[in-house]
C-alpha cells in the first residue's frame, strides 16, 4: 500500500507533494516524510501520523519546504512498526541518495545481509532502506548513473514496488519504476514540468496528460526533456504512451460532507446511472457492453464464471452468483482471491473467471487473474479506477463508473459493481434464451427507477440516525439475510466493524440455529433483512426465534409491511423492487447507520485504523 507524491519542475514542491499526499492517505496514513531539494541541500522531514502532523513539523522551518524538487511518502506500515524513523523518504549511507517506496522487497534480508558484510549499517527495520543502499551499491560497483543503477539493483529485487529516487549528485532527474504497485507521472505543459504518484488524483488541476508506467518498467524523468520509459529486464526503450484523464478536481473533493464516506454514499444514485447509462438501453430493449459484445462465446460456452475477488467486492461478487444463476443458469464459484490463489484450483480454458475490485490494485485478486490466465482461463475484469492494473491485466472488462471513492470504507463500489454484474447477468440470460424477452424487459424498466428509490430512501437518514444512538455503545451485533440479500448482511457487518470497531457477523438467516442463536440476549442487536420477496415467511419465523430470546431487533422491509412491525423493535422501509436488486436498496440503510454510529462514537470514519484502500500488499 503507502502512496508516493514527487515533483519536479519550476514551481515550489512542497504544496504539490503534500496537497498530493493527503489525497493518497486513503493508500495508508500511519506515517507520512518528504525530502524537498533546494538547489543545494536535501530537506528531510518525516513522522508518525498523518500528512497533518508532518505539516505540523514543517510549519515553521520554511527552509525545510523550499525547493523545485520534492518526493513525499504516506506509509501503510508492512516491514517496522511506525515511527519516525521507518517512516520514508529514506536515504542511502552516503546520504547522497534518497528514495519513498511502495510495496514489499521480499528477499530484503537476504540482501540486507550481504550489505552489512560490505559495511553497509541500517537505522531503520524497512525493506526500503535496504533497496536505497542495494542500489548506492551498484551505482559504486558499476560506476554507473543513477537511472542504470536502479535498473540493476531490480533486477535482484523479488517483490513489488513503485519507487521515486533522487541523487544529489545528479539533481535534475528523479528516477521511477514499477513492478505490483502503482505509479503515474503527469506530465506538464512543454515537458517542463512533471508530476509523480500512486494514482493520478495529486496533480488533477495541474495536468490532464498522464503515463501509467507498466509493470517492469522505469523511467528517467527530467526537467524539459522528453520522458525516457525502459524494460528493466532487457532495457528496450518503450514509447510511452501518454493518456488524456478525465478525472476532475471537484470529483476528490468533499463538496461539502462532513466526510468522503457520506458523500459517497450520496452519489449511489448518480454512480448507478453512470454505470448503466449508455448499456442499458429499456427502449431497444438491450444491454450494449463491448467487453460481452466482443467476448459472447466464451460466456456462453463456459464450463462455469468463477468470481475472485476480496473484501466488500467479494461481497458484491456473491451476488453476482446468485445473479448469474439465477437469471443466466450458468454454474457460479465465488472465491477470496487470496485463498483462490493458493490452493492449486482446477481452472480450465473452459472457465471464465471475473475479478471484482474497486481500485484494481489488490494484490491477491491481481495475482489470482494472474494464475487463472496462466491456465487458460478467459479473465473479465469489474473495476473502478480506470487504467488500474487489474483493468490492464485482465483479457476484457467492464468498468464501474462510481468515480473515485475515497472513504476507505466501500459504499459507491458496492453498488455499482452489482449493478454491473446485474447487466452481464441480465444480457447473458437474453442471449441464452434462459429470460423471457417481457421478463428481460420488465427487469430493465425496474433498474432504471433504482436511482430514483436510493435517492428517496436517502431521506430516512434521520431515523437510521436515532436507531445509530440506541445501538451505537453495542459489543457485538448480527447481521441476518437470505438469497441475494445474505451478502448484504455480511456486507452490513462489514461496515460496522471496520469503520466503528464493533464486532459484527453477518450470516444467512437459517444458519442463526447452528450457532449464533446461542449468543443472543437482550443486549444483542440484530439486523435482519427480510423484504417481501424471496424467503419472506421463513426470515419472519427466524425473526420470531430472536424475539423468543429477547435479541433486539431492527428490520429492513419493504414499504407497506405489518408483519414484521409488529414484532421488531425497529423497522427500516425500503421501496418495492424486484428480488434481484433488493440489495442495491437494503444496503444503503447499513450504510447509513455505520456512518452514523461510527461518527457518534467519534471515530475516523474515512480513514479507520490499521485499513487502507488499496491492499496492494498480499
Ligand atoms: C471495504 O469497505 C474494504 N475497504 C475492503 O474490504 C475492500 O473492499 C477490499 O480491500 C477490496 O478492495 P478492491 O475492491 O479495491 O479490490
Amino acid at each position: 500500500m503507502c502512496g508516493i507524491a514527487g515533483y519536479i519542475g519550476y514551481r515550489e514542491a512542497y504544496p504539490i507533494v503534500v496537497n498530493g499526499l493527503k489525497r493518497l492517505e486513503y493508500r495508508g496514513y500511519d506515517s507520512a516524510g518528504i525530502m524537498m531539494y533546494d538547489g543545494k541541500k536535501m530537506h528531510l522531514s518525516k513522522t508518525k501520523g498523518k500528512v497533518s502532523d508532518l505539516e505540523l513539523i514543517t510549519e515553521k522551518e520554511t527552509e525545510r519546504k523550499h525547493g523545485t524538487i520534492g518526493i513525499g511518502h504516506t506509509r501503510w506500515a508492512t516491514h517496522g512498526v511506525p515511527n519516525d524513523t521507518n517512516s520514508h523518504p529514506h536515504f542511502s549511507q552516503s546520504g547522497d541518495l534518497v528514495l519513498v517506496h511502495n510495496g514489499i522487497i521480499e528477499n530484503y534480508d537476504t540482501i540486507k545481509k550481504e550489505l552489512i558484510s560490505r559495511g553497509y549499517t541500517f537505522k531503520s527495520d524497512t525493506d526500503t532502506e535496504v533497496l536505497i543502499n542495494l542500489i548506492e551499491e551498484v551505482k559504486k560497483k558499476e560506476n554507473c548513473k543513477l537511472g542504470k543503477a536502479v535498473q540493476l539493483a531490480l533486477t535482484q529485487v523479488v517483490g513489488a514496488y513503485a519507487i521515486a529516487v533522487f541523487d544529489i549528485t545528479k539533481p535534475n532527474e528523479i528516477v521511477v519504476a514499477r513492478l505490483g504497485s502503482p505509479i503515474a507521472i503527469g506530465v506538464g505543459k512543454d515537458n517542463k514540468e512533471f508530476f509523480i504518484a500512486s494514482d493520478t488524483s495529486p496533480f488533477i488541476e495541474f495536468t490532464k496528460k498522464a503515463i501509467y508506467l507498466e509493470d517492469g518498467e522505469l523511467a528517467i524523468i527530467k526537467k524539459d526533456k522528453e520522458i525516457k520509459v525502459r524494460q528493466i529486464k532487457d532495457d528496450k526503450l518503450i514509447n510511452a504512451d501518454i493518456q488524456k484523464l478525465q478525472l476532475s478536481l471537484e470529483q476528490i473533493e468533499k463538496g461539502g460532507y462532513e466526510h468522503f464516506m457520506l458523500k459517497e454514499i450520496h452519489e449511489q444514485p448518480r454512480a448507478i446511472v453512470d454505470t448503466y447509462r449508455g448499456r442499458m438501453l429499456p427502449d431497444e430493449g438491450v444491454i450494449k457492453m463491448a467487453g460481452i459484445d466482443d467476448n459472447m462465446s466464451k460466456f456462453l460456452n463456459a464450463d462455469r464464471i468463477i468470481i475472485v475477488a476480496c473484501g466488500t467486492s467479494w461481497h458484491a461478487g456473491l451476488v453476482g452468483e446468485y445473479l448469474f444463476e439465477d437469471m443466466a443458469r450458468i454454474p457460479v464459484e465465488v472465491e477470496y482471491a487470496s485463498e483462490f490463489r493458493y490452493r492449486n484450483p482446477i481452472i480450465t480454458s473452459k472457465d471464465v473467471v471475473i475479478a471484482i475490485s474497486q481500485s484494481g490494485e489488490t494484490a491477491d485478486t491481481l495475482a489470482a487473474i494472474k494464475l487463472a490466465k496462466s491456465k487458460g482461463a478467459f479473465v473479465f475484469g469489474v473495476c473502478n479506477v480506470v487504467g488500474s492494473s487489474i483493468a490492464r491485466e485482465t483479457h476484457a472488462g467492464a468498468y464501474t463508473h462510481a468515480g473515485p471513492e475515497i472513504g476507505v470504507a466501500s459504499t459507491k463500489a458496492f453498488t455499482t459493481q452489482i449493478t454491473v454484474l446485474s447487466l452481464i447477468a441480465l444480457k447473458l440470460a437474453k442471449e441464452k434464451g434462459s429470460l423471457s424477452t417481457s421478463a428481460f424487459q420488465a427487469y430493465l424498466q425496474t433498474m432504471q427507477l433504482i436511482p430514483g428509490q436510493i435517492e428517496k430512501l436517502l431521506e430516512i437518514d434521520e431515523h437510521v440516525k436515532s436507531i445509530a444512538a440506541v445501538y451505537k455503545n453495542a459489543k457485538n451485533c448480527l447481521y441476518l439475510g437470505r438469497g441475494y440479500n445474505f451478502p448484504v448482511a455480511l456486507e452490513g457487518a462489514l461496515k460496522l466493524k471496520e469503520i466503528s470497531y464493533i464486532h459484527a457477523e453477518g450470516y444467512p438467516a437459517a444458519e442463526m440455529k447452528h450457532g449464533p442463536i446461542a449468543l443472543i440476549d437482550e443486549n444483542m442487536p440484530i439486523f435482519v433483512i427480510a423484504t417481501n420477496k424471496g424467503h419472506y415467511e421463513k426470515v419472519v419465523s427466524n425473526i420470531q426465534e430472536i424475539k423468543s430470546r429477547s435479541g433486539k431487533i431492527i428490520a429492513v422491509v419493504t414499504e407497506g409491511d405489518t408483519t414484521v412491525k409488529e414484532i421488531a423493535d425497529h423497522v427500516i422501509e425500503i421501496p418495492e423492487t424486484e428480488e434481484a436488486f433488493t440489495p442495491l436498496l437494503t444496503t444503503i440503510p447499513f450504510q447509513l447507520l455505520s456512518y452514523h454510529i461510527a461518527v457518534m462514537l467519534d471515530k475516523n470514519v474515512d480513514q479507520p485504523r490499521n485499513l487502507a484502500k488499496s491492499v496492494t500488499v498480499e
